[in-house]
This record gives C-alpha cells, sequence and structure tokens, in this order.
C-alpha cells in the first residue's frame, strides 16, 4: 500500500494506493461523519465486474447507506442526471448532510463530486476509483462537471475530495481497452515529467498487459504523485502550469471531436495520436531528437494504442481544432515535448504547420 499526500493547506488529502484499500471506506466515512447518511454513486457496469468486492464492503459501513446506480458512460454526465441524482439524495437523506462516495470510472466520479461540490452548497466527497484512468488523472485533482449537447465539461467547479482509494483490485474487471485507455494517460506523465518510468514501461509491457499488481501499484502511485504535485501548484488551472497536462490532449480532443465520440476512438486512444502529432511537430521544429519520437511510438503501440489515424477525414479534425480553449484569440498554445521527460509550452504554432501534421499522420487505407 503507498500514499500520496495532496498537499493544498486546509483541502489536503491523502490518494492510498493499493489492493484492498476500499476496505478502508467504512472507517473513512464514519471519520467524516458519525451519523452522515453516505449516499454511493456507482455505474451498472462497476456493479458487474466489482459487485463481489462492492457487496462486502457496503455492508460494514455503519452510517445508513443510500445507493444511486447509474448508466454506464459519458450519457451520464448530464444535466437530466445531475438533476435526478440530488433530486433522489434530497428526498433519500430527508434534510440530513450527505457524505457522497463516488465508486466508478471517471464518469461517476465527475458527476458525483460535481453534486458534492453543489449539493447543499458542499458536502463531503471520497473517490473511489474503478478505471485505470480514473485512478491516474480524474479523481485526482478537484475538477469535478458534467457536460452539455453544446460542451464536454462545460458546467463544472473545483472541489476536492477528502480522500482517494484507488484499489488495485478493481482493474481486474476492466475490458482491455479500458486499461489501454488509461496507459495513454500514463504514458503522458512520463513524457511529461519522468524518464525513468518512460522505461519501466518499455521494459514491462507483460507485466502491463497481466496486470501485474505490484508493478501497477507502482505506475499509478508515480502518475498520481506527478499530478499531485502539477496540482499543488496551480490548482485552479489559471497559472500555466496545470496546462502540462494537456500534452497530447489538443489535437487528441480533435480527433476525439472529429469522430462523433463514437467507438472509433476513445479518449486514451484519442490522446495516444495527439501525443505523437504534439511529438511531431516538436521534431519539426527541432526541439524534439527522432531518436525519442520513435521510442514513443514504438511504447504506444507495444500498448496496442493507435498511432495513426483511420476513418476520420483530416478537414474534420483541423476543424475540430478551432473549438479548443487553447486556441483561444487566434493563438494556437501547444505543450509540446523536448526530451522523455520534459515538456514546453509553445505559443503560435502555424496554421500550414498543423495541416501538415494531421494530413501525414491520416492512414491512407
Ligand atoms: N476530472 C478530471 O480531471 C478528468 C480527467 C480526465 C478525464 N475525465 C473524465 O473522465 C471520463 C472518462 O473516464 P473513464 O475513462 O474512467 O470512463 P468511464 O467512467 O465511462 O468508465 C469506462 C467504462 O468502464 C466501466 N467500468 C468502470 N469501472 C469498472 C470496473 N471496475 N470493472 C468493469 N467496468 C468498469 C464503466 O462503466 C464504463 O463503461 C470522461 O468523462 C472525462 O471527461 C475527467
Amino acid at each position: 500500500m503507498k500514499t500520496v499526500k495532496v498537499d493544498l493547506g486546509k483541502r489536503a488529502y491523502d490518494i492510498i494506493i493499493g489492493a484492498g484499500v476500499v476496505g478502508k471506506l467504512p472507517r473513512i466515512v464514519s471519520e467524516i461523519s458519525k451519523n452522515a447518511p453516505a449516499v454511493v454513486i456507482t455505474d451498472r457496469n462497476v456493479i458487474s465486474g466489482s459487485g463481489k468486492i462492492l457487496g462486502s464492503v457496503l455492508k460494514k459501513i455503519k452510517n445508513p447507506v443510500v445507493k444511486i446506480v447509474l448508466e454506464p458512460g459519458e450519457r451520464s454526465k448530464s444535466f437530466n442526471v445531475f438533476a435526478a441524482t440530488v433530486k433522489k439524495i434530497a428526498s433519500a437523506t430527508r434534510g440530513h448532510k450527505p457524505v457522497i462516495v463516488a465508486i466508478g470510472g471517471g464518469v461517476v466520479g465527475d458527476l458525483a463530486g460535481f453534486v458534492a461540490s453543489s449539493y447543499r452548497r458542499g458536502v463531503p466527497l471520497v473517490q473511489v476509483p474503478t478505471t485505470l484512468l480514473a485512478q491516474v488523472d480524474s479523481s485526482i485533482g478537484g475538477k469535478v462537471g458534467i457536460d452539455l449537447t453544446e460542451a464536454k465539461n462545460i458546467v463544472g467547479a473545483f472541489y476536492q475530495p477528502r480522500k482517494v482509494l484507488s484499489d488495485m483490485d478493481f482493474l481486474s474487471s476492466l475490458p482491455p481497452r479500458q486499461i489501454n485507455n488509461g496507459m495513454a494517460e500514463v504514458v503522458k506523465y512520463a513524457v511529461i515529467k519522468s524518464p525513468e518510468m518512460f522505461l519501466s514501461l518499455e521494459r514491462n509491457i507483460g507485466k502491463i498487459r497481466s496486470l501485474d499488481g505490484k508493478f501497477m501499484e507502482n505506475i499509478v502511485t508515480e502518475c498520481a504523485a506527478i499530478k499531485a504535485g502539477i496540482v499543488e501548484k496551480d490548482e485552479l488551472d489559471d497559472m500555466d502550469i496545470r496546462i502540462v497536462l494537456n500534452y497530447g490532449h489538443t489535437l487528441g480532443h480533435a480527433v476525439e471531436t472529429a469522430s462523433g465520440y463514437s467507438d472509433l476512438y476513445n479518449h486514451g486512444e484519442s490522446v495516444s495520436i495527439g501525443m505523437l502529432m504534439a511529438g511531431e511537430i516538436a521534431l519539426r521544429m527541432g526541439i524534439f531528437a527522432k531518436r525519442d519520437l520513435m521510442r514513443l511510438e514504438k511504447l504506444l503501440s507495444d500498448l496496442d494504442l493507435p498511432v495513426r489515424i483511420k476513418k476520420v477525414k483530416a478537414a474534420k479534425i483541423l476543424d475540430a481544432c478551432k473549438y479548443d480553449k487553447k486556441f483561444t484569440s487566434g493563438k494556437t498554445r501547444f505543450v509540446l515535448p523536448c526530451s522523455i521527460g520534459k515538456v514546453k509550452v509553445v505559443e503560435n504554432v502555424s496554421p500550414g504547420m498543423i495541416r501538415s501534421v494531421v494530413s501525414c499522420f491520416i492512414k491512407k487505407s
């Protein structure tokens, strides 16, 4: 078991990582409040994949438990589901201030976190991330929110949890594609900050595939520590520090949007291509070595992540770029790699360069 502290003064909290750590939930809830109802928000897939683990933990919670089970998928991060959830909480907890427990992937975490941030102007939140992506990324740092049809993550708040319990046992019921989804973010952290982790990923593809418990615990811990360190310096994402976490996301989001958020590319798969495209831009600008770009491409493809774009038109991707928040007021801002373990923010990458790199990544069939 490992602990990573997110040091945010009054809002500081621990991320506890390891097999079986969800067993600590009953005590954590009762430490937050002896009598408050525990509102457990989860989704149907978590129940079917990890029902046994959950059943035995929830039974041990002494506080009254209210369970809310969402439909799996991004559609649950909606205004309607938010409204239905707070209404259920209001009628089930009858005037008591609840503790919200989010047990699920990023969708459950973002929705439940937003509920916690706004219900009664804020009630305690515990995050129990059950996907690799949620363990290394979405459960940490306090960004919570929902989507509108107009845009993703457009309504939300910064709201830190009281505790994060990242239990490796949840990963065993995840489909391999969901593991890869999270691994793309893991590679992102390695490129941003950890050449050692990058090397370790290259050397241990087998352990990743077999979800070796100790190895995965170390990876989740390292990523959590990197994210915690960045969030501590720029909690509200207004100091140009947290932006490095967007490495691979600018063109990645454009690929995701251009593919209509279909099954073609999930988030991590889009980020995989986005990281390589940013690497290619950096190479052409002379700030990133060919050797490093090739290492990155090999690692991503060893992890079964896509390295070229299929079935999406370049024009659609370029169009989607225009709506990216980093392209504000006509400026094109990119987080580009300088080496494995170091990135920098570059302003005004020329539209011609972006067009050429995107076209170059379209796989001719
Ligand atoms: N708040 C942040 O800082 C932040 C950062 C990155 C991503 N996000 C958000 O996170 C979301 C994506 O998160 P995600 O990739 O975890 O997606 P997700 O929550 O949709 O989970 C992926 C799939 O895995 C299933 N699942 C979850 N846990 C399982 C388990 N243990 N066993 C079997 N199936 C399980 C889910 O039901 C779902 O079908 C997006 O909405 C994204 O915007 C937020």
